[in-house]
This record gives structure tokens, C-alpha cells and sequence, in this order.
């Protein structure tokens, strides 16, 4: 047998895996912008995206993204450390810094980048990581990245961290998303500040999906805010906010800053935009907006997603084939994803849904005896 051959056999053995437990996936094409769009011919409104304000299509978040690319052109070339910073780049890290009340921010090309740099900064060494079960896998990656000494504790269970953290080794962090990005509960937020102040312990939060709170209301000295600019911003990008030391250290120490091209210049300014619209009143009024479709999906709901459990697999893929042929676009979120048994559609709801397709989405629901 050739190299060749083990490398197919190999191949073959994967991907038949794969298909055999039903969960292979292909590429869809979505031609749209904002929640109308055409998904492979067939016209759809998608609740899908984690655009949660709209701000994606937003006429000046557009323009800053064009004023851009005709002023900087499209790349950012190099890393920063190597190349130098845009002036947005200077603005965009100001401007996330005093939105999160901290002294610093740094911008990292993704989300995903921001945890992984934080933690493999944070979590190296001498140090008991504690971290929630429900966590995004950008945080496991990170921890796994730093070889932290994890100890992962039940989902929410701030008693647990208590345990824990009388017991750890070390110096300690806590991490947790703040918005579960499966299940749209949050964390306890202020029990968890109140307990790693009391330790000394370092608190990491990643508020992604953070559009209608918990919020923070002013910087704590060991709290590292993780954000990204891809969702309620409308742009892509990453970016963790906290005290100067730690900012300045994850910019010396964290690989994913360090060997990857800076942020496009583009995607900056759209941040920036978004972040500009979202402190306006228009801002506030797009909040109140999502709120209210929140509500009236799942009255009092923390979040705009909204998962609709089905449990079984193959049930939550055709729940969601009978969505689509209503041009209804909700995905099947299936293991390893969500835990077997759990498997779901993962609503999510935006600003720029109108009343009607909110209505849509319900009678649709109702129709297949399902609801969020
Ligand atoms: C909780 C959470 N953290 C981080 C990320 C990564 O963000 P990005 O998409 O900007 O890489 C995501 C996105 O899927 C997420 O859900």
C-alpha cells in the first residue's frame, strides 16, 4: 500500500464517519442583507445571524466601511506590531474602552482570537482555571491553548465556583460567557464579580452575544470584558477590554495578536459605526425594539436567542427542513455542539424583523407543536 492509499483509506473512513452519525454538513449560499435574503433559490427570512440590531446593512455603518477601504485600502498588511496601527484601529480601541468603562481595549481580527489570546495569556502557569460547562468553544480552545488546569464546573452554578475556588492552587480565573451562545441564559454576573473580589480570583467574561445585559456598570480592577464587533456591532473582529497591565501584556504575550494580520482597516471603522450607533438614541431605541420581539416571542427572555428544544436529532433538522419550507431560515444546532438529547433550533431575533415575520415565525412554530 502507497502513502496515497492510507491517506484516502483515511479520508473515506472520516467522512463515511461522519455521514453515518447523519451529521454531515455542506455550505449553504444566502444571497441577502439583512434578514431577507434568498438561501439556494428559495427566498427566506433568516432567523439566524446574531446581527441582533441590524447594523450589518446600516446605511452609515456601510459608508464608514467604504470611507475606509478609499482611505486606508483593503488590508491591514501585516501585524500590527509589525506594520503599525490604522488611526481607526487608535479610535475603535478608545472608543470599546470607554463604552466598557476600562482603561484599555485591545481589537483582535475575531472574536475567537480575542479568547484564545486572553486566555493563553491569563490562564498559563500557576494558575486553577474555573470554567462553566456551557462555555464557547473559543474559550475551551484557549484553555486548552494555555494547558491551564481546568477544573469545569456545572453550568451556572455559582456555589460550585465557591468550592472550587476554596480549594484551587494558585491564582485564579474564572471564566464564563455572559450570554450562552446555545441556550441565551446568562450568568450570574455580579455573584461571580462579588466572589472572584473576595479571592482575589481574576474574572474573564465574554459578552459576545451581550445586547440586552447583564452589563457591568463599571470597571472592576479584575474583571477582563471579551467582546466581539461580528454580532450586535454588524462588523467582524474581536476585542478584550480591562485594566492597562493586562491589556499591555496580552498585546506583548498573546500569539494571536502577535503572528496575525491586523483587523482590516474596514471592518474597524464598521465596528467603530456600529459601536457610534449603538450609543446614539437611535441605539437605544433598536434595543428597545429587540426587547419588545424578545418578549413577545418569550416574555422577561434575557437574550435574543431563543432555542427551541427538540432533543432528538434527526427531529430538530426536520423541524427545521419544514421551517425552511415556509421560507422560514432557523438552523438545527445538534451535538457536539449541544449535548445529545438537547438537540435544538437556535432562534435568534433582530432590531430588523418586522412585526409580520416575528408572526410568521410563531404561527410556524405553533404549527409543528413547537414553541421557545
Ligand atoms: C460566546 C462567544 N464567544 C466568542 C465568539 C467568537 O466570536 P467571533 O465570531 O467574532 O470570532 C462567539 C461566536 O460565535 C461566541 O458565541
Amino acid at each position: 500500500m502507497t502513502g496515497t492509499d492510507d491517506w484516502a483509506d483515511w479520508l473515506d473512513a472520516e467522512i463515511d464517519a461522519i455521514r453515518a452519525a447523519g451529521r454531515w454538513r455542506t455550505h449553504r449560499r444566502l444571497d441577502a442583507c439583512g434578514p431577507v435574503g434568498v438561501l439556494d433559490g428559495q427566498p427566506v427570512v433568516s432567523f439566524a445571524s446574531n446581527d441582533y440590531l441590524g447594523l450589518s446593512a446600516h446605511p452609515a455603518v456601510c459608508e464608514a466601511a467604504v470611507a475606509a477601504v478609499a482611505r486606508w485600502g483593503t488590508g491591514a498588511t501585516a501585524s500590527r506590531l509589525v506594520v503599525g496601527n490604522r488611526p481607526v484601529h487608535d479610535d475603535l480601541e478608545a472608543a470599546l474602552a470607554e463604552w466598557k468603562g476600562c482603561e484599555a481595549a485591545l481589537v483582535l481580527p475575531t472574536g475567537y482570537q480575542a479568547n484564545l489570546a486572553v486566555l493563553t495569556t491569563v490562564a498559563a502557569g500557576d494558575v486553577s482555571v474555573l470554567s462553566d460547562e456551557l462555555n464557547h468553544a473559543s474559550i475551551i480552545d484557549g484553555l486548552r491553548l494555555a494547558r491551564a488546569r481546568l477544573h469545569i464546573y456545572p453550568h451556572n452554578d455559582v456555589e460550585a465556583v465557591a468550592r472550587l475556588m476554596a480549594d484551587a492552587r494558585g491564582r485564579v480565573v474564572v471564566v464564563t460567557d455572559a450570554v450562552f451562545s446555545m441556550d441565551g441564559d446568562t450568568c450570574h454576573l455580579f455573584e461571580l464579580v462579588e466572589l472572584c473580589a473576595r479571592r482575589g480570583a481574576l474574572l474573564v467574561v465574554d459578552e459576545a452575544h451581550n445586547v440586552l445585559g447583564p452589563d457591568l456598570p463599571h470597571q472592576h480592577a479584575a474583571v477582563l470584558r471579551v467582546g466581539t464587533l461580528s454580532k450586535t456591532l454588524g462588523s467582524l473582529g474581536g476585542f478584550v477590554a480591562g485594566p492597562h497591565q493586562y491589556i499591555n501584556l496580552i498585546l506583548n504575550r498573546a500569539r494571536s495578536h502577535i503572528f496575525t494580520t491586523g483587523l482590516s482597516p474596514a471592518d474597524a471603522a464598521a465596528g467603530l459605526a456600529g459601536l457610534q450607533v449603538l450609543r446614539s438614541p437611535e441605539g437605544a431605541e433598536l434595543v428597545a425594539r429587540l426587547r419588545q420581539l424578545v418578549d413577545r416571542v418569550k416574555p422577561a427572555h434575557p437574550s435574543p436567542i431563543l432555542p427551541v428544544i427538540v432533543g432528538d436529532e434527526a427531529a430538530a433538522v426536520a423541524a427545521a427542513a419544514a421551517l425552511l419550507e415556509r421560507g422560514i431560515l432557523v438552523p438545527a444546532i445538534r451535538p457536539p455542539t449541544v449535548a445529545p438529547g438537547s438537540s435544538r433550533l437556535r432562534v435568534t431575533l433582530s432590531a430588523a424583523h418586522t412585526d409580520a415575520q416575528v408572526a410568521d415565525l410563531l404561527a410556524a412554530l405553533a404549527d409543528l407543536g413547537l414553541q421557545p
